[in-house]
């Protein structure tokens, strides 16, 4: 008899972690002197890149009477609320200049500040830290700097490729990232006569780790079962092909695939949108047939294909959600999707204390599911 938890209240619970670094917007739809709407954890935010390509993120909020700032005028350098035409240096949220003061009023108008948040170009991304709430930020207090800067995809070359891919998921966060770690939905969502059927069903056991802030799968030999992996064995020439899967908080999957000099490398996030609402992205790079020519084609088509299929997958997911069903995770394929939730649960006990996060996994663990 498997062990059969109770109901998982917690898969329905949409809360969005802060004090992390996010995915906004791909880097090469924000132009110049140009502005864009985008929502990290429900937080408007209005993005966009001076004159000289530099990007930058404010809260899309003027801090006068809260008019949204995407709608103001942007000269490259400072924007312009619309309202009262309050103008704001776009990198630090320091106003600059109210209109309608006299030269007698001294307002001290450079300590207001409109909501800035560190930006950074990554990867092809603009990555946005999102402070915890109530951190200084709108109103009359400076911007603070990220701790950390955001997160790269890891290269093993300096030659390699990059590309993207992005999908709208209908759930909340949480499902976002229990459908993207979960083992056993394969054969049933990701069927295709060049990858694997549901007859190729067959026992699995890998080793995890804890890793800090999150767990791996530790280096394995991938699926002998799926095509492509048989192909890159037989084209790299390589004894073995090693695939390394980590997960870490609050949203971030990352997979290396090694095989002699050739590597393939991927960071995909599910960035929390709103609490029903969240976005895959997958940056994928690799230094795999880059000169082949159409090869990066059919690898974002294979990827676009899988992401797809998972998009359409939660989307009808959603559906049943709606109802707010008792939900169960069973050992040992959901073991990753509970490991995220204790994870969750330990970051937030660490925070509210303000003592070290107690990684909920003692040691390294193997797991067996069939897929
Ligand atoms: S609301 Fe922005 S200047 Fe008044
Ligand atoms: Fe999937």
């Amino acid at each position: 008899m498997p062990d059969l938890d109770p109901p998982q209240r917690q898969a329905t619970d949409a809360l969005m972690l802060t004090g992390f670094w996010y995915r906004a917007l791909p880097a090469d739809r924000v132009h110049r002197n140009q502005l864009h709407k985008a929502t990290l954890p429900e937080i408007p935010l209005v993005i966009g890149r001076d004159r000289v390509g530099q990007p930058f993120a404010l809260r899309d909020s003027c801090p006068h009477r809260g008019m949204p700032l995407n709608c103001g005028r942007f000269d490259g350098e400072n924007l312009e609320c619309g309202y009262h035409g309050w103008q704001f240096d776009v990198h630090n949220g320091q106003c600059q200049l109210i209109p309608s003061l006299t030269s007698d009023q001294n307002l001290k108008v450079d300590r207001i500040y409109a909501g800035s948040y560190p930006c950074e170009d990554q990867d092809g991304f603009i990555w946005v830290y999102i402070h915890d709430p109530g951190a200084p930020g709108a109103g009359f207090a400076p911007p603070t700097d990220a701790p950390d800067p955001a997160p790269q995809v890891e290269k093993f070359t300096s030659k390699y490729k990059l590309a993207y891919l992005q999908a709208d998921m209908p759930v909340s966060i949480d499902h976002g990232i229990i459908g993207l770690m979960d083992p056993a939905h394969g054969p049933f969502v990701h069927q295709a006569w060049w990858w694997r059927t549901q007859h190729s069903i067959h026992e699995k056991k890998k080793n995890f780790e804890p890793i800090p802030n999150g767990f791996r799968m530790a280096a394995h030999t991938p699926s002998s079962n799926s095509a492509p992996y048989k192909l890159l064995r037989l084209y790299a020439d390589a004894d073995s092909i090693t695939t390394t899967i980590d997960f870490v908080l609050p949203n971030i999957r990352t997979e290396t695939i090694r095989a002699g000099k050739y590597w393939f490398s991927s960071l995909t996030t599910v960035t929390p949108i709103t609490r029903s609402h969240c976005r895959i992205d997958v940056v994928a790079a690799w230094n795999l047939f880059r000169w082949v020519p159409f090869v990066p084609d059919v690898l974002k088509f294979v990827f676009a294909k899988f992401v797809e299929q998972d998009r359409r997958t939660m989307e009808l997911q959603a559906e049943g959600l709606k109802h707010n069903p008792h939900l169960m995770l069973i050992d040992d394929a959901d073991r990753p999707a509970k490991w995220y939730f204790q994870l969750k649960a330990a970051h937030l006990e660490a925070k509210r204390t303000g003592s070290e996060m107690k990684h909920p996994m003692q040691g390294p663990v193997t797991l067996r599911w069939r897929s």
